[in-house]
Formats: C-alpha cells, sequence, structure tokens
C-alpha cells in the first residue's frame, strides 16, 4: 500500500481516531503518517483535530480522516462523542511510561460505552526508539491485545518505524469489514428475491461502500 495524493478520487473515506493519554505521541504519529515530518515541539492537543491522508490497498484508494483527540483529562467528554463516529481506533501508549500502559484498561472502556459494535481496535506501543527507557514489556503490550482481542504493534513516530504499518493494518481490517458488510447485505438481498418477500419499500435505492 502507499500514500497517494490527497485530492484525488477515492473509493472509500474511512474516519480513525487517534486516542490515548497525553504525551504518548498521538499528534506526533498523525505528522509523521501524514507529512513525515516529526513533530519536536510538545503542544498539547486541545479538543480534537483532523488531518487526511489516502492510501492505495487492494486496488482501491482510500481516504482516511484521522482525528487526533486530546490526552488529557480535561477533554475526556468531548472526545469520548467522537468515537461513535469512527470507523477505527489506535488506542496508544507510550512504552517508556507505565502509567501511560495502565491506563489503557480505561481507554479501553470509555471507547466501548461510546462506540458502535462495527468499531476496529488496534494497540500502540509508542516511542520504541527510546529503548534505554522501556518500562513496559513486549510481551506485556502483546497480552494486552490478546486479552482484548485487539491487533497490536510497536512504533516510533521519531524513527517512523512501523508507523506507515499501523495505518494500513488498521485500514486493511477495516476494508475487509465493511466489504464483509456489503456482501452480507447483497446475500440476504438475494434471499428475499428468492423467497418473493421482496418488494420495492425495502429494496435499498442505492448501495453504497463509502462508510462516510
Ligand atoms: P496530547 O496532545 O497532550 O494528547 O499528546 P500527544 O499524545 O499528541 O503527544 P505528542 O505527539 O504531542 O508527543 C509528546 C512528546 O513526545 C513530544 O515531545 C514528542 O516529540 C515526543 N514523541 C512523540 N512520539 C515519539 C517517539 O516515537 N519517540 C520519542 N522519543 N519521542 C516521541
Amino acid at each position: 500500500m502507499a500514500n497517494v495524493s490527497t485530492n484525488s478520487r477515492y473509493d472509500y473515506l474511512f474516519k480513525v481516531l487517534l486516542c490515548g493519554d497525553s504525551g504518548v505521541g498521538k499528534t506526533s504519529m498523525l505528522y509523521r503518517q501524514v507529512s513525515d515530518k516529526m513533530n519536536d515541539a510538545y503542544t498539547a492537543t486541545i479538543g480534537v483535530d483532523f488531518k487526511l491522508t489516502t492510501l492505495e490497498m487492494k486496488g482501491h484508494k482510500i481516504k482516511l480522516q484521522i482525528w487526533d483527540t486530546a490526552g488529557q483529562e480535561r477533554f475526556k467528554a468531548l472526545t469520548a462523542q467522537y468515537y461513535r463516529r469512527a470507523q477505527g481506533i489506535l488506542l496508544v501508549y507510550d512504552i517508556t511510561n507505565e502509567q501511560s500502559f495502565e491506563n489503557t484498561t480505561n481507554w479501553l472502556r470509555m471507547i466501548q460505552e461510546n462506540s458502535t459494535s462495527d468499531l476496529k481496535l488496534m494497540l500502540i506501543g509508542n516511542k520504541i526508539d527510546n529503548e534505554q527507557k522501556r518500562k513496559v514489556t513486549t510481551h506485556q503490550g502483546q497480552q494486552l491485545a490478546k486479552d482484548y482481542g485487539l491487533n497490536f504493534i510497536e512504533t516510533s513516530a521519531l524513527s517512523s518505524e512501523n508507523i506507515s504499518e499501523a495505518f494500513t493494518t488498521l485500514t486493511e481490517s477495516i476494508l475487509i469489514h465493511m466489504q464483509g458488510k456489503y456482501k452480507e447485505m447483497v446475500r440476504s438481498q438475494v434471499s428475499l428475491n428468492k423467497l418473493g418477500l421482496n418488494d420495492s419499500s425495502t429494496k435499498p435505492k442505492q448501495t453504497s461502500l463509502c462508510a462516510c
């Protein structure tokens, strides 16, 4: 998969969200993915912000609307409102900050309470360039991801290691899920037709694969 121009036409629009404690590197991951640059100066995100990027995957152009949410406690009620509109979430902790890892279970609870069951979630351990200060082992991350049935990857926004892989993996799982739902919809439509149970009032006027 490759990044392509953001103003080109696209086949799908997916909304994904970055969440996790303040300072774990969410804005830096977004900046790295969209601009391939490092966000050196730390300025806490106020509320939410988003950027667009376009990816090519399995012959489709996918526009990603990536929402960067503030990690600070005072914004939690505001940012939780955005979970429902997302098809995917990257839940980020800092591998050099144990508290940020422990807090992921609180984030997961808040996500579960404020999102739809269609959501695809991925756990991210960021800052792996800072190995000498590591406090959370890869195994701990893997275990937590396994317990909650999430994909997991460790990244560095500083060195760019695994950043595009994180966005690619999440996007791919959303795409597979959307395509599966579409096939299921077509199958049930065919079954209704065969049974003669379908009439014009139950037929969808237009079928769209866009997760807008
Ligand atoms: P909030 O906006 O407060 O929620 O923080 P955030 O999660 O968006 O963190 P941000 O991206 O602003 O990064 C916080 C600090 O960590 C900054 O000083 C970044 O330069 C630094 N940082 C981010 N990612 C990495 C990384 O992969 N490695 C290292 N060494 N530092 C990083």
